[in-house]
């Protein structure tokens, strides 16, 4: 995570690599903060089809995966395509081996880019986390794709999506102009905004006939 409550505060540049984290070595780094963290685990509780879209070396998703209904399902989508070393990738075993020290509910891995596993998609969506690609074509992909299989009550979490004092974001970010457009400059039908956390936005589904 990447404030004052994060593992890797004083850690060696050097042990930042996956493959300590692989190894268990040290525990799998977050890119997103502590309060990022505790929302998303508040959206995330008690849900049942629940689907992230960039998972890197599991963070996130250990915290969805910790709070989640035991009878639910979490879909885990990234195609790992960065590591350097291919045949080793070290942020893929990494995230498996994190994903796999909590037993709750169920996991299905999607090793594929978002857009490919959303062409075979059809079940609905009670907790979709967007944190993949984040330039503002692939952020608005993802919205187009998958929002339509969020169930009324559901919500959608977008990170990387507000600037904050002190934070990393700036408003030229695909996810910042994204919920701009989206929500900000105009209520979206349907749709309104329930927190704003540092960088994380969550949005959340009308249930039916309840307008605010
Ligand atoms: C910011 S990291 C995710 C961080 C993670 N959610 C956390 O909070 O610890 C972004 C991840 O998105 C993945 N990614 C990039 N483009 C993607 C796409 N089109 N579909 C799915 N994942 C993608 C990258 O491989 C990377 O692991």
């Amino acid at each position: 995570m990447r404030d004052k409550a994060a593992p890797e505060m004083g850690m060696h540049p050097f042990l930042r690599h996956p493959v300590f984290a692989w190894l268990g070595i040290r525990p799998v780094l977050g890119q997103h903060t502590a309060s990022e963290h505790d929302a998303l685990r508040k959206w995330a509780t008690g849900r049942s089809r629940l689907v992230e879209i960039g998972v890197a070396e599991g963070a996130s998703a250990v915290a969805l995966r910790e709070v989640m209904s035991p009878d639910g399902t979490l879909w885990l989508i990234d195609p790992f395509h960065l590591s350097r070393v291919r045949a080793i990738n070290a942020t893929r075993r990494a995230a498996h081996r994190a994903v796999r020290g909590c037993r709750n509910g169920r996991v299905i891995w999607l090793e594929e880019f978002s857009s490919n596993a959303a062409k075979g998609w059809s079940g609905q969506i009670d907790f979709l986390f967007i944190d993949g690609d984040h330039s503002e074509t692939g952020v608005r992909q993802d919205w187009d794709e998958w929002h339509q299989y969020v169930v009324p009550g559901g919500v959608v979490a977008f990170h990387d999506a507000a600037t904050f004092p002190g934070g990393w974001t700036q408003e030229n970010w695909g996810p910042v102009k994204l919920v701009d457009q989206l929500f900000r400059s105009r209520p979206l039908p349907g749709w309104e905004i329930v927190q704003q956390v540092d960088s994380l936005v969550v949005v959340q589904r009308f249930l039916a006939g309840v307008v605010s």
